[in-house]
């Protein structure tokens, strides 16, 4: 059995990795989730798992040294699955040093305790791997219809997110280059499922929408997105863990190109498609709620992923059409409002205050 170590696992993509892992690798494998639970990280996504034996939760900063050592001295760690991150491009715009220290000084530390965890006289022990789960934006922007990112594009990121997690990708091909560390780099696309917290795209508009309140859409609604199922993304990581040739680069997209505009107007018609006729809230749900606002600083305007590596080496290629994932989410939404209301009571209240004024 291995033990996978899951950094980040209460928040977006990494409770859905660890509820997908344990439904479909339970037997194999044993996972210890290490969080500190920010205004992203959400332990309610995990109750289905938490009293399994081959599952644990630790509330550790990956920024706290002596912590995450002591996790690699308690633990014989198989896998380093890295996802804890800050990882909202608005949120680093306001405020980028948080970013650093959690997506660079975090990622470095967690590197160093694999390493010294690992190493022996003449290499490392066998069967160990870390995985730096990355994103496409580290590629910077297409600036046209046309052309894909290729793990072999050079990183040009522009947004402070982005550069963060640039650098902590760097970080990691360093210690691939310069000590061999075992580990692989994923960047994937965006994703979009369950328990997405409601300040990226497609969470805010469903919550919106069912609130009758506006849909702030950035500068023109023609900036494009590659929409990743998180299922489908939660796969690929699993296999690039396992099978992945060391210090190599995976893309993880899936062709599934749409403007923002597209996104919204879909989350709209399908929100009307799947509300019984006798619910209330269909009165509110219209495309005049649509409201173009202030562009975002920097926004990106393209990005797609070529997947063609990951699916020439590892077979891999998303199963998830949008047209289904859009579907499996709202309908999540719609089975969980509570969830939602509970995550956008406080803090959140503030956070959209400040971040949008209409
Ligand atoms: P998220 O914001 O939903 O979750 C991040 C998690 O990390 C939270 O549970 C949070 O509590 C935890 N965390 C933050 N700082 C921490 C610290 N110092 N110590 C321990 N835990 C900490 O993020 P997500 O959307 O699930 O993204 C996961 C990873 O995938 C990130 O590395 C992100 O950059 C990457 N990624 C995400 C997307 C996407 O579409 N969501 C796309 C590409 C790449
Ligand atoms: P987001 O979900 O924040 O992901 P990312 O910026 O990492 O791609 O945003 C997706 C796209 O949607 C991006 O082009 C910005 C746009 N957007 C809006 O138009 N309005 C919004 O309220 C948000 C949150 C995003």
């Amino acid at each position: 059995m291995k033990t996978y170590l899951v950094t980040g696992g209460a928040g977006f993509i990494g409770s859905n990795f660890i509820l997908y892992m344990m439904k479909k690798y339970k037997k194999d494998i044993r996972i210890i989730n290490v969080d500190i639970l920010t205004y992203a990280g959400n332990l309610e996504n995990l109750k289905s798992v938490e009293a399994m034996d081959n599952y644990k939760f630790m509330k550790v900063d990956i920024c706290d040294k002596e912590a995450v050592l002591n996790i690699f001295n308690t633990y014989d760690i198989d896998r380093v699955i890295h996802f804890a991150a800050e990882s909202h491009v608005d949120r680093s715009i306001r405020n980028p040093e948080v970013f650093v220290n959690t997506n660079v000084l975090g990622t470095l530390n967690l590197l160093n305790a694999a390493k010294l965890s690992w190493e022996t006289e003449d290499g490392y022990l066998p069967d160990k791997k870390y995985i730096q789960v990355s994103t496409d934006e580290v590629y910077g922007a297409l600036e046209g219809e046309e052309g894909f990112f290729y793990e072999t594009t050079p990183l040009d990121p522009h947004s402070p997110y982005s550069a963060s997690k640039a650098s902590a990708d760097l970080l990691v091909k360093s210690y691939v280059d310069t000590y061999h560390f075992p580990a692989n780099i994923t960047r994937c696309s965006n994703n979009y499922g369950p328990y997405q917290f409601p300040e990226k795209l497609i969470p805010l508009m469903i919550n919106n929408a069912l609130n009758g309140k506006k849909l702030p859409v950035y500068g023109t609604g023609m900036n494009v997105r590659d929409w990743l199922y998180v299922d489908d993304h939660c796969e690929a990581i699993y296999l690039v863990a396992e099978k992945g040739r060391i210090g190599e680069v995976y893309n993880i997209g899936g062709h599934n190109e749409k403007k923002n505009i597209e996104i919204v107007t879909m989350i709209i018609d399908t929100l009307l498609e799947m509300l019984p006729k006798e619910d209330s809230r269909r009165e509110l749900i219209s495309h005049d709620l649509i409201t173009y606002v202030e562009d975002r600083k920097g926004h990106d305007f393209r990005y797609a992923i070529a997947p063609d590596k990951i699916k020439e080496e590892l077979g891999w290629e998303p199963v998830t059409p949008f047209s289904q994932g859009i579907k499996l989410t709202i309908a999540w939404y719609l089975e969980n409002m509570d969830w939602m209301e509970r995550v956008t009571k406080g803090e959140y209240q503030n956070y959209y205050k400040t971040m949008y004024s209409i």
